[in-house]
């Protein structure tokens, strides 16, 4: 198993660039299945998830191409076959080719998912919805059945702003006869991209970036080509390394309106920085102020994908801070590994813990709970005294595209063995 290797100390300065967001790319891969014709994306992030999604299309008959941040991908021969455990266990995501496959070939039968394991993550959101839109949904336990001969457009309404669940759901409504709506739909930057991608393609949604999706159905989509929309979370966590290493990083493509929350938390906290035509510049900042507290919500509210990475900053700042996680209640377990290191913590309940800065941090073992729990013991390694190993860096590879390469150019002392 992998690991990273990172000698702290050492400042951050130059410039990167975004990477596509895994959380864009997952869903409209999913969707480029409902058309026959060729569908080419650009901005591609290389990570593990992508490879995984294209795996199990090319299991079902599409053809795939990757290479250099673009993927050319033809299903004109998919066939709806039956998506076993083996496949699907290896990431949670995989569930958003229910609606796709549902919508293209009427029926779908698929094994419950896996992925990253951040408490508990029932799908009953997916299932709830899917019976509003009049599917027939069977689980035996193991598997996942729906059926639709014709799809009428209806009001659902979301048991939870989840954001595959809305994915699904769009997906599964395109073709619907009349007018479907999707009401307390999540509108995180990610929805809204697979909205821009099925619209290219000649969907009729909209209401893209609010709680209300209108889907006008269609009879058919078309191929198209697209840009996938930069990775917000990306974003945040390189932001977070320039200022807790108190250096100046300038990272580009960085989408305007995706970040309002976590700029705003570093605003209030005295960091310095600027957001001008897509280029998020940081720069040093002194003496800055902890924040009472962090709490995460839906969009636009703070990321709870960003949670762990935020928290490293707060163990910096002196005095106290309470976070809020008010979506999962299984998101602190990286707060052990850095109380090991230094940092003074005190969880109170599954959902809230406090942090009391500010700690310097030390060089240790630690491990990636999960992809944002991962991302956050790199950045306590680049400002921990001494050597720090993060293993099972596989969760990190799930979701960052070439991170620690992109460190390294920022001349952080990171190495993966
Ligand atoms: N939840 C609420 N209230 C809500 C919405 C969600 O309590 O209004 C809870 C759910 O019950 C669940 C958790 O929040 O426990 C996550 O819910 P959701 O169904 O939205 O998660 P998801 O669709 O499975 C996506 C991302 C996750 C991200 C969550 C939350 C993808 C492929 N995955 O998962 O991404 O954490 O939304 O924003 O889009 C990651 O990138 O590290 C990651 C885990």
């Amino acid at each position: 198993m992998s690991q990273f290797i990172i000698k702290g100390g050492h400042k951050l300065t130059g410039t990167v660039r975004a990477s596509g967001s895994k959380n864009a790319v997952l869903p409209i891969l999913a969707a480029a299945i409902m058309v026959q014709n060729e569908v080419i994306l650009d901005n591609v992030p290389d990570i593990s998830d992508v490879r995984t999604m294209l795996h199990i299309l090319e299991t079902l008959g599409a053809q795939v191409h990757f290479e250099d941040q673009k993927i050319h991908i033809k299903t004109d021969k998919l066939s709806n076959k039956y998506i076993p455990h083996q496949e699907v266990a290896q990431m949670r995501a995989s569930i958003l080719l229910l609606g796709p496959l549902l919508a293209r070939f009427g029926e779908v039968k698929l094994a419950f998912p896996g992925g990253c394991v951040i408490g508990r993550r029932p799908i009953d959101a997916h299932l709830d919805a899917f019976k509003q839109l009049g599917i027939q949904v069977v689980e035996d336990g193991e598997n996942i059945h729906l059926k639709a001969k014709k799809i009428s457009g209806k009001i659902v309404i979301m048991p939870e702003m989840s954001v595959t669940a809305t994915e699904n759901l769009i997906m599964a409504a395109c073709f619907c006869e009349g007018t479907a709506e999707i009401h307390l739909a999540a509108c995180e930057p990610h929805v809204q991209d697979l909205c821009k991608f099925l619209n290219a393609m000649g969907a009729k949604i909209s209401g893209i970036g609010t709680h209300k999706l209108i889907i006008e159905g269609v009879n058919k989509l078309l191929g198209a080509q697209y840009k996938v929309c930069s990775d917000y979370l990306e974003v945040g966590t390189l932001a977070l390394a320039s200022v807790l290493t108190g250096g100046e990083v300038c990272i580009e493509d960085v989408s305007e309106d995706h970040l309002e929350m976590f700029l705003y938390k570093l605003w209030q906290m005295g960091v310095k920085f600027e957001l001008k035509k897509r280029k998020l510049h940081l720069y040093p900042s002194k003496q800055l102020k902890t924040i009472s507290n962090l709490k995460t919500a839906v969009h636009p509210g703070f990321p709870t994908d960003l949670q762990a990475p935020f928290a490293v900053l707060l163990t910096q700042v002196a005095g106290e801070t309470v976070i809020f996680e008010t979506l999962f209640e299984g998101r602190f377990g990286y707060l052990a590994e850095l109380e090991q290191m230094g940092a003074n913590v005190q969880i109170i309940n599954p959902h809230q813990a406090r942090i009391i800065g500010a700690s310097p941090l030390k060089g240790l073992t630690v491990t990636s709970h999960d992809l944002r729990a991962g991302a956050a013991m790199v950045l306590a390694g680049l400002i921990a005294e001494g050597e720090t190993q993060v293993s099972n860096i596989n969760y990190i590879d799930r979701g960052y595209d070439n991170l620690d390469g992109k460190l390294r150019k920022l001349g952080a002392k990171i190495q993966r063995s």
